[in-house]
């Protein structure tokens, strides 16, 4: 047994506990094929595998790497990269990865690389509100049809609505999404087939189009999102140490090279923030702290955070029950 006090910081560390009972929530909402969990959040294979053994068997991913990384570990039955690219090695390589494997596309030459490299299947992406990637509607059948003429099999639409995390009212977030969706069931109208993808943590209860949603927060939560879904709770933290103390502040071992800040500075219970720098947060205890003292540092963004650590540490208390490589990084 490796106590978590012995593991050097900063360390990406998860709550087994909170992990699978944030699992069984959109389980129990979402069962099986109506999720499709997003593996950006996390790039673990050993939590995707948690995430198909309560029943969700389609995965999404966001870049080749994590496509052929869940393959390789028997995780292909239906993969989709919601996500466009035209590079041919990448396309040719999760051709070949012997899993099902879907494509975003959104424009002529996305669907023409992907014919061309040996994918199979694809979804047309739609704008939906969210200034990235996705189609304008109106030309949605239209690039069906192209896909349909070069050979590719149109599985059904892709739209992520993801500008509606801005509203942290649940009302005014039914109603954008609501809006959303409008646009994505009109050009589901136009191209047909089975899969109409969407949704995010935030939207997973309000999407009544989608039917599939393409959840990722809500396995691990961050500091952002808990509020707007209370449901799901905070299973993850960078586990620091304090190495310096003066009278006014305290300074931990963990600073903005341990976790994503784009969403805003990460929290320390019972004590204020003042600086987050390289390799240091500067932060103001309520209570003394002392020299070697473990501090828990919670990010406001789990997956850039997730990104920047090679070993996620499973534990339960002060143990670490295992310990998962976070395998699915880069590209
Ligand atoms: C294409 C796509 N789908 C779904 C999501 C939803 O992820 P989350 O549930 O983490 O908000 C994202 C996140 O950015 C995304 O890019």
């Amino acid at each position: 047994v490796i106590e978590l006090a012995a593991v050097g910081t900063p360390a990406l560390v998860v709550h087994g506990p909170t992990l699978d009972r944030n699992l069984a929530t959109m389980a129990a909402a979402r069962p099986g094929s109506r999720c499709r969990p997003h593996v950006k959040a996390h790039k673990t294979t050993e939590l995707a595998r948690r995430q198909h053994a309560i029943g969700h068997a389609g995965f999404t991913a966001a870049t080749t790497r994590e496509v052929l990384g869940l393959a390789v570990v028997g995780l292909g039955e239906d993969l989709l990269l919601a996500n466009e690219t035209i590079d041919g090695r990448r396309l040719r390589a999760m051709a070949d990865c012997g899993a099902r494997v879907t494509i975003a596309v959104d424009s002529v030459e996305t669907i023409d690389a992907a014919a061309d490299h040996g994918i199979r299947e694809v979804l047309i992406d739609v704008d939906v509100g969210l200034p990235r990637g996705g189609c304008d509607p109106v030309v949605a059948g239209a690039l069906a049809d192209r896909a349909g003429r070069a050979g590719l099999e149109v599985r059904g639409v892709m739209g992520y609505e993801g500008h509606v995390s801005l509203y942290t009212d649940r009302a005014q977030r039914a109603a954008a999404t609501a809006a959303a969706m409008e646009v994505l069931h009109g050009a589901h109208a136009a191209v047909g087939g089975d899969v109409v993808s969407a949704g995010a943590t935030v939207t997973y209860d309000l999407n009544h189009v989608a039917t599939e949603i393409q959840a990722g927060s809500y396995a691990l939560m961050d500091t952002a999102f808990a509020p707007l879904v209370p449901e799901f709770a905070p299973a993850m933290w960078i586990e620091s140490t304090v190495i310096s103390v003066s009278p006014e502040h305290a300074v931990v071992d963990a600073g903005l090279k341990a976790l994503g800040m784009d969403h805003g500075p990460p929290t320390i219970d019972g004590a204020q923030v003042l600086i987050v720098s390289d390799e240091h947060i500067t932060f103001r205890p309520d209570e003394a702290v002392r020299v070697g003292d473990r501090v828990r540092v919670w990010p406001a963004h789990v997956d850039p955070t997730v990104a920047y650590h090679e070993w996620m540490h499973l534990t339960d208390g002060e143990e670490v029950l295992e310990r998962w490589p976070v395998d699915l990084r880069g590209w």
